[in-house]
């Protein structure tokens, strides 16, 4: 049996590898390294509880803060060491985080066939660290598995064209639909669901305060589970959740109440990847508080606006017009089944 090592290591990538281990331990031998970039109970754990993912065969410990090339350091060396013992027949990984571009960089280095998933998107936004981790995935996997046509035109504009490029939907709209039957009420009145972890929105003192003081102002109640990096930086600029008292600030969520509250929400106010297509999939209005969107179909007919410079007119596009909506931008639910039949039939 040959011998796939997927590569994965913050909240997104867990989600998106639940769908996966289920087909691909189906017909390889499926090793999981979890490089422990994200390692709270309820950032990492309570993914693996939830969505009966396996223990994963490695765990790496690398600690907290730290810059992004101390911490992709850190994974490399041991993502190598991990390649050097094993000898995988391939390497998979996930989208664009860290963990994503050390684990690129090994298989890179090591000429171990690399499999991207969530191939082709583009923020064309060069100052995210996400956008540098996906181009360098993109440039080095042999297969690339694209959730959108999007995705396959900006892969294309890049001159990457190479037979191993496929469509096959998102593996998160997978996940939705297995979660979507045990979805429930969580919160007794009408409100929007807030989340915030992009380092422009959280880092910056100033923007920090104009964001939560719009919130604060909404005409509903606001259900906020804070990522570690805001909490941390509301620590770090001295601001009391308490000053904030229409917002119901919560820890991170597990997967099922995040995806709950997201159905039973008035709307989602949000600058997560993730949480955009969610929205839009589960017919949900959405804000997104960044100048650009890689999800750009989530856009259409106003589903999803983007508000960057002008936060305090949230309020105002919170009552806009919804056009028509599109069924089925990301897929059927079967992308993970799909992706691992090429994946098969590659090897
Ligand atoms: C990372 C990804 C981002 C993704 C997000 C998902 C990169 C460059 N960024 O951003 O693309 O959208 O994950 O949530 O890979 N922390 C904790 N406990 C944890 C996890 C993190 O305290 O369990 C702290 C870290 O110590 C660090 C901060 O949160 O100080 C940020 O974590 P990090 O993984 O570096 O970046 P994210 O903002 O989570
Ligand atoms: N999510 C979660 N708990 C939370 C917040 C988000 O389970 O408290 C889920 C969310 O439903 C989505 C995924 O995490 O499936 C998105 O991950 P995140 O926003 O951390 O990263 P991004 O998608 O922006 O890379």
């Amino acid at each position: 049996m040959k011998k796939i090592i997927s590569i994965i290591g913050a909240r997104p990538q867990f989600i998106k590898h639940a769908p996966m281990q289920l087909q691909l331990q189906k017909h390889f031998k499926s090793l999981t390294v979890h490089t422990g970039q994200h390692y709270d109970q309820n950032m990492s754990d309570v993914f693996f509880n939830e969505l009966n993912i396996p223990e994963p065969d490695y765990l790496f410990d690398i600690g907290g803060s730290k810059t992004q090339g101390e911490q992709t350091g850190m994974m490399l060396t041991m993502i190598e060491k991990t390649c050097m013992d094993e000898k995988p027949d391939a390497m998979l990984v996930y989208g664009d985080t860290n963990s994503t571009l050390a684990g690129t960089l090994v298989a890179a280095k090591m000429h171990i066939p690399l499999i991207h998933i969530e191939a082709g998107l583009r923020s064309f936004n060069r100052s995210m660290p996400e956008e540098i981790n996906r181009i360098v995935a993109d440039e080095f996997a042999q297969l690339l598995f694209c959730p959108t046509q999007q995705a396959i035109n900006n892969l294309k504009k890049e001159g990457i064209e190479h037979a191993g490029i496929y469509l096959c939907g998102d593996v998160m709209c997978d996940m939705l639909e297995l979660i979507k039957p045990r979805l429930q009420q969580l919160f007794n009145e009408p409100y929007y669901f807030v989340t915030i972890h992009r380092p422009y929105n959280t880092d910056d003192e100033k923007r920090l305060k104009r964001i939560l003081t719009t919130l604060n102002s909404l005409d509903k109640r606001v259900v906020f589970p804070i990522h570690p990096r805001t909490a941390a930086r509301m620590r770090q600029f001295d601001m009391s959740m308490q000053d904030f008292k229409n917002i119901y600030f919560i820890e991170p969520v597990g997967y099922l109440h995040s995806v709950s509250y997201q159905q039973f929400a008035s709307a989602v106010i949000t600058d997560s990847g993730g949480m955009q297509k969610e929205a839009y999939m589960l017919r949900k209005p959405c804000i997104t508080l960044r100048s650009e969107t890689e999800w750009t179909e989530t856009l259409v007919n106003n589903w999803n606006v983007l508000v960057f410079e002008e936060i305090e007119r949230i309020p105002e596009k919170m009552s806009r017009d919804l056009g028509k909506y599109v069924d089925g931008i990301y897929g059927n639910g079967l992308a993970a089944q799909e992706i691992v039949s090429h994946i098969k039939l590659h090897f």
